[in-house]
């Protein structure tokens, strides 16, 4: 199979869901609608709902089922975007290409619109069908959990707090584990979860899913030291500016490329039990070290 053929198909059935579930911008108060398609509708890789499409059909499942789940994980991530750009954190001006949501709406409006598109990710998760409640209840467990307290919130915090600190290791997994993995590693859960995967099946695809989760901040950190701002769409630099704890600035380059390296192929082969349909998965484990953006 070919990654990029699987990525135009899977990202087009994204893109056009995203539009249905968001709200128009016709009506008032238009502004709020505005800006959250302004950060939703930009681009941007949608990682993660490709992944929990993809582990969808890695257990057999149909992807048609974790659509509007995929969506509300894309949307969880569009706010933590906004959030972090905004000046009281990482004060960013560029995003996906383009001025920040803050740079153009404000920052009232921008925080607003973060508010919005985490709750109406948990509204999207409730058109799914063609699934047990049961089920249900654990993949809204499971992405509430990775985005709060359990998971990306705290790993803010630590990122925060952390900067202009000194070199420490276990902070430094911390955040990575948190303020990114826990998005992904529950992107890809809840996948295996809604195509109906066994438990032996969810459990390894999260132990596939910290590590891409691990694999894909260090190449995120590696790319603000030595990546492209044109191709990436977003400053580079801003890590060390800030004295981020970053992999680059404890491990140095060369070892944060064999540590992200080691994380990928430890999550290929968490998927040795897995026929060929969980090809996309270990394709994608590759691709989230190899890309430019
Ligand atoms: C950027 O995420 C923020 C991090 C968690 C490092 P992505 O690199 O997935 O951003 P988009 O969605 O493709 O713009
Ligand atoms: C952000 O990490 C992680 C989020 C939860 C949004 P970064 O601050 O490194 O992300 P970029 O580099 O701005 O995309
Ligand atoms: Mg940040
Ligand atoms: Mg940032
Ligand atoms: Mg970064």
């Amino acid at each position: 199979m070919i990654l990029e053929e699987y990525l135009f198909e899977k990202r087009q059935l994204i893109d056009s869901t995203l539009e249905r579930y968001l709200p128009p911008e016709h009506q008032y108060p238009e502004v709020i609608f505005r800006a959250m398609r302004y950060s939703v509708l930009n681009g941007g890789k949608r990682l993660r709902p490709v992944l929990t499409l993809a582990a969808c059909e890695a257990v057999g499942g149909d992807c048609q089922v974790a659509l509007p789940t995929a969506c509300a994980i894309e949307f969880i991530h569009a706010y933590s975007l906004i959030h972090d750009d905004l000046p009281a954190m990482d004060d960013d001006d560029l995003r996906r290409g383009k001025p920040t949501n803050h740079k153009v709406f404000g920052e009232a409006i921008a925080i607003l619109a973060g508010d919005a598109l985490q709750a109406l990710a948990f509204e999207t998760i409730a058109e799914t069908k063609g699934v047990e409640a049961k089920i249900l209840v654990e993949v809204v467990r499971k992405i509430a959990s990775a985005a709060g307290v359990g998971g990306m919130v705290v790993g803010q915090v630590a990122d925060v707090i952390s900067e202009g600190k000194q070199i420490d290791i276990d902070a430094l997994e911390f955040i990575h584990k948190h303020k990114t993995g826990a998005l992904i590693e529950a992107s890809v859960v809840v996948g295996g979860l809604l195509g109906g995967g066994s438990a032996e099946q969810v459990n390894a695809l999260s132990l596939y899913g910290s590590k891409v989760g691990l694999a894909f901040q260090i190449a995120d950190d590696i790319l603000d030291v030595e990546g492209e701002e044109a191709k990436l769409g977003k400053r580079t630099g801003g890590d060390m500016q800030k004295q981020k704890l970053t992999y680059p600035s404890v491990f140095g380059l060369s070892e944060s490329k064999n540590l992200a390296q080691k994380a990928v192929e430890e999550a290929i082969n968490s998927l040795a039990a897995f026929d060929e349909r969980a090809d996309p998965l270990r394709l994608l484990a590759h691709f989230i070290v190899d890309r430019e953006s």
